[in-house]
């Protein structure tokens, strides 16, 4: 179904391509466990560097484990507590270049040097965030941020949300 090799190029083509294979992934699929798990799975098998990539879903006031691909994780970080909860209660992406850096993170696979969580908003209605870690310092850049949004926002758009 896919070609082994990460996709290589500048932020913008590696991007743009994954884009396209999110979209193949989830033509004819609207169920969002199964094209949430699928794009956790594609952003961790593709993307260089990266040892987490996965979804947690806001309930309560709780962000609970959803799929994702890498070693396990914490099942609930509450709303505000590390760099998930961060993006949840800024509704705002945020880049942490060294986790070392970021009081209050939370350590789930101690090789993650730095990191990205993008909140997951629909209309304005948070669902959760999107978590890419990386075992490099410094790995994402807006580059990186705004191709993941545009992933998460093809998520959003292909999948049945309540
Ligand atoms: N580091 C995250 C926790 C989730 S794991 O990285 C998968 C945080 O500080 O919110």
């Amino acid at each position: 179904m896919f070609a082994a090799e990460k996709p290589t190029g500048t932020a913008q083509e590696i991007y743009r391509e994954l884009y396209l294979q999110a979209k193949g992934l989830f033509e004819g699929e609207r169920d969002a466990i199964a094209n949430a798990a699928n794009l956790s799975a594609l952003l961790h098998d593709s993307l260089a560097t990266v040892n987490w990539a996965g979804f947690y879903f806001l309930k309560g006031n709780d962000l609970v484990l959803g799929p994702f691909q890498g070693r396990p994780a914490c099942v609930r970080i509450p709303v505000g507590h590390g760099v998930c909860g961060a993006a949840a209660e800024r509704r705002k992406s945020v880049i942490v270049p060294d986790v070392g850096k970021f009081p209050g993170h939370i350590a789930c696979d101690t090789a993650s040097r730095s990191e990205v969580v993008l909140p997951l908003l629909k209309a304005g209605r948070l669902l959760g965030v999107l978590d890419i870690d990386s075992p490099a310092i410094n790995r994402f850049d807006d580059a990186d941020c705004a191709g993941l949004e545009r992933l998460a926002q093809l998520w959003i758009e292909s999948s049945d949300l309540e």
